[in-house]
């Protein structure tokens, strides 16, 4: 949450900074602000709202500096106003950019105060700008500045400061929060994730925990937590700009959906280069933590624990093995019973959810270090924190719904749950060919579901004067319904519930009216008579229902039951392919009611807070 960028070159940074923030704005976009050293002053732009409206303040101020910090804001401590928008500045002289949380912020403010130094906003980050231009008020450098203030912070942070009185200096700190350095020829960047300096430079060294950094022209330099100057490695990023920009679609999102069948190719090709099934694939160490697993518990939040849901049928069937599934945030503050032999999986596209990585640390602390990560963006925290990792090849996923980051989640997964099983002895050889070969030919199955998105479009009105949806699905679909309603509900702002078709009658029921669309998933499974029955208890209470079966569900319209056809049933794998169809009535629904898709009010991509 909240992006940070950073720059100092012997060019223009004002255009750099604004570049990166529009990069950056998926970690938030309240508020947006730069400040830069500009001749001997200080100067800065904030404005509420998004970074085109900041880009164009900045743009009537003429900014033009060598040496710059700039923030996207998503609020926490203090509302969404221009004063609570970062940079935050100090004595007219110093100015900060934030991500994370300050924990103790009151008790420093009363210090500071105490001290004279006076407060303009509410936020907790006004306190590390007053902070660290008091160290700097006792002699010494500003990143000596810096390592005296960040040891009296508890708390997460990503730090970028600059200070009038230091013209040659860019400074930046790193605690629970990611940052990187990036370098380039004569300028150097700081910035939250590679995205925002991909277009000057792919070289980044990506800071520990605990590191400060000094950024000048000319290099960079990195000391560790106790202020020792640390190499940090420098790895040339494969992100690429045309993975960061729309092309020919009109949001992120539509995009993402749409590149679905290559980011599942891209994950399954993974799969088949590593020979298959083969615990290799989760890394080095995986034959020797994976051999004795007894149980395996998922951690993950939202979209990804939906993901972790429908592992556990798979893990379950295929391995023979229990799988726990928690919300990361329940997880990590239930007293739970630790047991060295199960595997803890934690899900994040992004690698940095808080409470995923908190349940992460929380599971180790119980003595379970059998830890593997399933993740989107490679040295993230969470990989970073496990033994083993699965890293999904969705590419970057930018806008705030999560859909290709979820479908090659549920790949990652499946291939988890068949490795576990093979390892168990109880698939043969012939069973595992078979599930490999399902896998090489998802992305086709996945493509022909795009295909339907003309009809799910014209759903969409259907769905768009609504309040409320339900989604109802059973075993490996459910999740998939819990996924639709997350989906709908967080782009369209329709109030959208998720059952597992069975429980209907125990209390979801009574909602059921002719206001009220019932969306079913109801694929050609074993359980496909039950949901049929459950369609007949909603229609009897004049819901309309809209039924995504496949082409072998033996099922019919009728007045009040639409129906959508994905593809033949692709068995075990039929909760991906049908995911598509839900994300794209949410999309659509979206558009239709006029809201920000790729931008869901209130909402960032990676939650780095609690
Ligand atoms: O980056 P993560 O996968 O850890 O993020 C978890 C959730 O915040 C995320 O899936 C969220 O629910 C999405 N916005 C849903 O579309």
């Amino acid at each position: 949450m909240c992006g940070i960028v950073g720059a100092i070159a012997n060019r223009d940074v004002v255009p750099l900074l604004v570049e990166g923030l529009k990069r950056l704005e998926y970690r938030g976009y309240d508020s947006a602000g730069i400040a830069v050293l500009s001749g001997e002053a200080v100067r800065r732009v904030r404005r509420t709202g998004r970074v085109a409206e900041m880009e164009a303040a900045a743009l009537a101020e003429g900014l033009d500096a060598r040496l710059g910090i700039g923030h996207t804001r998503w609020a926490t401590h203090g509302g969404v106003t221009e004063s609570n928008a970062h940079p935050h500045i100090s004595h007219g002289e110093l100015a900060l950019v934030h991500n994370g949380i300050i924990e103790n912020h009151e008790a420093q403010r009363q210090r500071l105060e105490a001290l004279g130094y006076e407060f303009t906003s509410q936020t907790d980050t006004e306190v590390v700008a007053h902070l660290i231009h008091h160290h700097r008020a006792q002699g010494g450098s500003l990143l000596s500045a810096l390592q005296a203030a960040v040891k009296e912070l508890h708390g997460a942070y990503a730090l970028a400061v600059i200070d009038k009185r230091d013209p040659t200096t860019l400074v930046a700190a790193r605690m629970g929060c990611p940052l990187l350095l990036g370098l380039g020829e004569g300028e150097n960047f700081v910035a939250s994730d590679v995205s925002a300096i991909v277009s000057a430079t792919r070289r980044v060294i990506f800071l520990e925990e605990g590191d400060t950094a000094e950024l000048t022209i000319d290099g960079v330099h990195v000391f560790d937590a106790d202020d020792a100057p640390v190499a940090r490695e420098v790895h040339v990023s494969d992100v690429s700009l045309a993975s960061l920009e729309l092309g020919p679609y009109r949001h992120f999102m539509q995009k993402e959906i749409h590149e679905q069948p290559r980011a599942i190719g891209d994950t399954v090709e993974g799969i088949v280069d590593a020979g298959g099934f083969d615990a290799g694939l989760f890394g080095k160490e995986a034959a020797s933590v994976l051999a004795d697993v007894e149980s395996v518990q998922i951690l993950a939040c939202g979209t990804s624990y939906y993901a972790g849901l429908t592992a556990r049928y798979w893990i379950e069937a295929l391995a023979g093995i229990p799988c726990a599934v928690d919300i990361a945030s329940e997880y990590r503050y239930r007293k739970v019973v630790g047991n060295p032999k199960q595997l803890i999986v934690t899900i994040s596209q992004s690698g940095e959810t808080l409470d995923t990585m908190e349940a992460l640390k929380y599971a180790k602390a119980q003595g379970q270090d059998k830890t593997l990560s399933i993740c989107n963006v490679p040295e993230s925290a969470i990989p970073r924190a496990s033994r083993l990792v699965f890293l999904t090849r969705a590419g970057a996923e930018i806008g705030v719904a999560s859909t290709k980051a979820f479908t090659t989640q549920l790949v990652a997964l499946f291939a988890l749950a068949v490795t576990l099983g093979k390892l168990r002895g109880q698939l043969d050889e012939a069973r595992e060919g078979e599930l490999l070969e399902a896998l090489r030919h998802l992305p086709g199955s996945v493509q022909h579901a795009l295909n339907l998105e003309p009809q799910v479009a014209a759903w969409a009105s259907s769905f768009a004067p609504r309040q409320h949806a339900l989604f109802l699905g059973r075993g490996t679909h459910y999740p998939i319904a819990l996924e639709g309603a997350l989906k709908l509900k967080e782009i369209s702002y329709i109030h959208a519930e998720g059952y597992p078709a069975g429980e209907l009658k125990h209390g979801p029921l009574a909602l059921v009216d002719t206001q009220m669309p019932v969306v079913v998933i109801a694929p050609n499974d074993a359980l496909l008579e039950k949901v049929k029955s459950n369609i007949q208890e909603v229609r009897a209470r004049g819901g309309e229902m809209f039924v995504f079966a496949d082409a072998d569900s033996s099922f019919s319209e009728s007045e009040g039951v639409h129906v959508i056809r994905t593809p033949r049933h692709v068995g075990i794998l039929s909760p991906i392919v049908h995911a598509i169809p839900v994300q794209m009535l949410a999309y659509h629904t979206a558009l239709a009611r006029g809201t920000d898709v790729d931008k869901p009010r209130n909402l960032a991509k990676s939650v780095t807070v609690e």
